[in-house]
């Protein structure tokens, strides 16, 4: 059971698909006059269909979901190749094979790409990391790659848990890569860094507790838009520093100090 988020669109299309995607959709399609995003959880598709002007269709298999499959293509992003099993390896680059079946995170958005490309320069042997809002576990399995002792991965949706534990074994890291469905509200603990890629309303609700309930080194931050939302997200995660950032477009990451 799937439900739709349909968007009346116009020229704010692109914007339209970005904002279903960063809200947790695991299907986009553009159709012209509207955008619609599959979601798997009901409270999800309503909340985002009344933050972005929308209505919510229920349907047992929405057609398109999967067609990006079909078109899915290799991204480059700092050291990293993401690409989808089926596609040939990469073996020059750190090679990342994820297929995120119905969760976020393929490396098609800039968001994951530009998170990436910071993870690289932020990682240290052996760091312990959490990853807020795993998705495909993208994030967690790239920080393991690059050599982090042990990374806690945490996602509410229930189609993470799959893909990740999938992904983490298809990369050779399913030992070091922990999947805890949960919400980022709940969590506790110690970590030398933390990685978060969401839109700036989640930001603004969980950053707060994940900062008083934990203790985390640094934190990289993506999912932002360039400008005022990056000094909402320093804020959203306690923080005064910024030691490293990046830009692709309207999309913005931070490495938080
Ligand atoms: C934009 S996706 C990022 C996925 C992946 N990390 C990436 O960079 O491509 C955001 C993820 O956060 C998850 N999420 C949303 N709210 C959450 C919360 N309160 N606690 C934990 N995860 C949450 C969504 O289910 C979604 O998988």
């Amino acid at each position: 059971m799937h439900h739709l988020v349909v968007l009346p669109a116009g020229e704010d299309r692109e914007l339209l698909a970005d904002a279903l995607w960063m809200a947790g959709a695991v299907g986009v399609e553009d159709l012209s006059a509207a955008v619609r995003g599959a979601f798997t959880d009901s409270g999800i598709a309503k909340t985002v269909a009344t933050q972005l002007g929308g209505t919510v269709e229920v349907v047992a298999d929405p057609d398109g979901l999967d067609a990006w499959r079909a078109h899915a293509t290799v991204h480059q992003a700092g050291p990293f190749t993401v690409r989808p099993p089926w596609l040939d390896s990469h073996p020059e680059a750190v090679d990342l094979v994820i297929d995120p079946r119905h969760a976020f995170g393929s490396g098609s958005h800039p968001s994951t790409r530009l998170a990436l490309e910071i993870l690289a320069s932020a990682v240290t042997t052996g760091d312990h990391v959490l990853d807020v809002g795993t998705g495909s576990g993208i994030l967690a399995i790239g920080a393991a790659r690059l050599g982090a002792g042990y990374v806690v991965a945490v996602d509410t949706d229930p189609n993470a848990e799959t893909a990740v534990r999938a992904n983490a074994e298809a990369n050779g890291v399913g030992s070091l890569v922990a999947f805890t469905r949960a919400d980022g509200v709940t969590l506790r603990g110690t970590h030398d860094l933390g990685v978060c890629n969401m839109t700036i309303d989640l930001h603004e609700e969980i950053g707060p507790t994940v900062a008083e309930r934990t203790t985390i080194g640094r934190m990289v931050v993506a999912g932002i838009l360039v400008g005022d939302q990056e000094k909402r997200a320093v804020a959203a995660h306690a923080r005064t520093e910024i030691l490293d950032r990046r830009a692709d477009g309207d999309w913005a990451a931070l490495l938080l100090g």
